[in-house]
């Protein structure tokens, strides 16, 4: 994991005791919705992926950390939980893994290489991420994880079987975690938001595909991140243990 502002006069925007956030996906998308939000809302907030570029961008515009780094890399999201460490004084209050890739295909045309990416990403990093922050936080009994999981985690959609396999995943990992926070202090959410108007579209093109959704119909990424702030910010000893996220 490289620190995009070389390490030095990291001093956050917010005041001293303002809670810390990790948001992984936070180029772009969700993710970035969710730094934005939770930005406005007084957080400081370390901004994960790897488009340096726009990580930076962001941080100028919100404030931040810019923390690039491969979510799908154990040592990448240790040294992440490092730096958060450095950087806060403690272990973050509210961890949101939104990093995540979507691609489509019949089964009988999946390419092991897109079940691998769906796989690595949505699955295995979205534990990784956990892993890499949990003991800090259990060890400061405080702190939210939102995992960024999907309606295709409870719901069978036509080509979506490397995903929905990850995002089924990452919904039996979760109800494990739950399972092993209670009384913890840490509380946990998988989210699981519906179609939702981000360019992890872009390749698809919706609005040209009539077995799609139009983006028109889809959720905006700051309604989502809209129920993520919602979340983040229940009193203590109030549990949202999943959420759904539909349009009306
Ligand atoms: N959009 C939807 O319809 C929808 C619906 C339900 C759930 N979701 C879930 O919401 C999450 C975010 O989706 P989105 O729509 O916001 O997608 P998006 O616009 O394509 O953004 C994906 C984000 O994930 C990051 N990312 C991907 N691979 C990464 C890696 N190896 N390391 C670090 N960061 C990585 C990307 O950053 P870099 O490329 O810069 O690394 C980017 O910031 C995903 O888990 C997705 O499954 C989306």
């Amino acid at each position: 994991m490289t620190d995009a502002h070389g390490g030095e006069g990291m001093e956050p925007a917010g005041m001293p005791s303002s809670p810390v956030a990790v948001v992984t996906g936070a180029s772009r998308g969700i993710g970035r919705a969710v730094a934005v939000r939770l930005a406005a809302a007084g957080f400081r907030v370390a901004l994960v992926a790897r488009s340096v570029g726009a990580l930076e961008e962001l941080a100028g515009e919100i404030g931040g950390w810019a923390l690039p780094c491969d979510v799908t890399r154990p040592e990448d999201m240790e040294a992440l939980a490092r730096a958060v460490d450095d950087r806060a004084g403690h272990a973050p209050d509210l961890v949101v893994a939104a990093a995540g890739v979507f691609t489509v295909a019949p089964v009988a045309e999946l390419e092991p290489a897109d079940l691998d990416l769906n796989l690595d990403v949505n699955l295995r990093a979205g534990i990784l991420t956990v892993r890499s922050f949990l003991p800090g936080m259990l060890a400061r009994r405080s702190g939210t994880i939102v995992q960024v999981g999907s309606v295709s985690g409870r719901r069978a959609f036509v080509g979506n079987a490397a995903y929905s396999a990850s995002k089924f995943g990452i919904r039996g990992f979760h109800s494990v975690l739950l399972e092993e926070l209670r009384g913890t202090g840490v509380r946990a959410t998988l989210l699981e938001p519906a179609a939702t108007d981000t360019s992890i579209w872009d390749p698809m093109d919706p609005d040209g595909n009539p077995d799609l959704p139009d983006r028109a119909a889809m959720l905006r990424p700051e309604e989502v991140a809209d129920v993520v702030h919602f979340v983040a910010t229940r009193p203590e000893g109030v549990w949202i243990p999943f959420l759904p996220v539909e349009p009306s």
